[in-house]
């Protein structure tokens, strides 16, 4: 357990020290009545406490009436004054370290929690769901006031929030969502719009064709043919017979199976993409946001289809970062030989952007601190709250002038 402030654990090193036989602590038989006092007398605060806990962690779930898009509570903005910044305190489930984005996340809600008082206890699910959930559940026994969770993937979490919500613990989901029949199970999301993100990426690939198809510069075995560029670029008129014979063509590496970055991003992009004519998807294989499988996923690509891939759609820079090392080791250009459409906005995704080895990259923010603790402090002090919250974001292109584009911290 990575408990930063674990005042349970002090009461139980007092508890375990005072129960030792009077011999190994060397005391006397006063001594051990006066110990057997102040376990007494602790026993009776560490009660009260406990009592204290159970009720104002139910008076939060209580209190709070739920609609689609905001939440509002009956009682008076403060009146929990007790309950705020320095005792406010929240148990955070991080799905793993897989991934630049991830790190620059888990910073940016510690440095938000300190930044505000609050007690924050991280504990890493390591790429597992059932690390994630058995850290809720301690949460749970914990009694923390808030449970944050960032899920690996979309289903089997019923269980574990229904006993968060028994036991009156608000729940925000941040970065990613889950699939639950009872949306009464989470109290609030705050992180990005994976779908759009994913529709973000095709809006470029959309500007992109127009441009690769009038060069008419489709490398190797497939220079784009007969179809005349005004045909090309008045799309929407286009019909069968106007199209190239040699379509573009996509490989797709995709992020963790069944989580909904990698759901959505998929449906946000296809959902543009496949009703085009113009390109054709040989394969999407899953790296899982890693880096290393970004590499293994582009190794495949280019040994089952060589010289035939125009594009690469990367559900993360972990992976673009793997693929691009691929390439490169095959003596290729990325970005040229194959134009690259990444999402995060990671430091060095932007740096190989401004390269010209990247072609776009799609923001997805990591910086999600700040949000999570307004709104735990907002839920758990009876304040009207957002129940869904998602940050401002952008897409950077070549396209784009860059130069003024701040660091991205992560
Ligand atoms: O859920 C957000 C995704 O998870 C980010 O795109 C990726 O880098 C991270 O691993």
């Amino acid at each position: 357990m990575e408990f930063k402030r674990n005042g349970i654990a002090e009461i139980q090193g007092i508890l375990r020290t005072a129960l030792l036989p009077g011999k190994k602590r060397g005391k006397t038989g006063k001594g051990r009545i006066r110990l057997l006092c102040v376990l007494f007398s602790l026993l009776c605060l560490f009660f009260v406490l406990f009592l204290t806990g159970c009720e104002s962690a139910g008076k939060s779930k209580e209190k709070t009436e739920r609609n689609a898009d905001s939440i509002q509570s009956d009682s008076e903005p403060g009146e929990d004054a007790g309950k705020t910044a320095s005792s406010l305190v929240i148990g955070f489930s991080q799905l793993g370290s897989e991934s630049a984005w991830r790190l620059g996340n888990t910073l940016s809600m510690e440095r938000a929690a300190k930044d505000r008082g609050f007690s924050l206890f991280v504990e890493n699910g390591m790429q597992k769901q059932e690390n994630q959930i058995a850290s809720i559940r301690s949460f749970i026994a914990y009694r923390v006031d808030v449970i944050v969770f960032a899920p690996i993937v979309e289903d089997g979490w019923s269980n574990v929030l229904q006993e968060a919500k028994d036991a009156g613990i608000p729940v925000i989901m941040m970065d990613r969502v889950i699939n639950v029949m009872d949306s009464d199970l989470y109290t609030a999301y705050v992180g990005p719009d994976h779908y759009l993100e994913g529709v973000n990426a095709a809006k470029f690939l959309l500007k992109k064709a127009e441009e690769m198809l009038s060069e008419e510069d489709l490398s190797g075995e497939h220079s784009a043919d007969e179809a005349s560029s005004e045909a090309l670029l008045s799309n929407s008129a286009m019909t069968e017979e106007d199209l190239p014979d040699r379509k573009i063509r996509i490989v797709e590496m995709s992020g963790t199976e069944g989580s909904s970055p990698m759901i959505s991003r998929t449906k946000g992009f296809h959902d543009l993409i496949d009703r085009d004519g113009r390109f054709e998807l040989l394969e999407t294989l899953s790296g899982d946001f890693l880096r290393s499988k970004g590499k293994e996923c582009m190794e495949t690509f280019l040994r089952k289809y060589p010289d035939q891939i125009d594009v690469l759609y990367s559900h993360n820079d972990a992976m673009t970062l793997g693929a691009i090392e691929v390439m490169e080791a095959h003596g290729m250009k990325p970005g040229r030989d194959i134009v690259i459409i990444s999402v995060d906005g990671e430091q060095a995704a932007v740096d190989l952007l401004r390269e010209g080895k990247i072609n776009c990259v799609v923001e997805c923010s990591p910086m999600l601190g700040e949000a999570v603790m307004d709104l735990a402090e907002k839920i758990v002090t009876h304040q009207d709250y957002p129940r869904i919250t998602h940050p401002e974001e952008g897409c950077f292109t070549e396209y784009d002038d860059l130069s003024h584009l701040a660091p991205r911290g992560y």
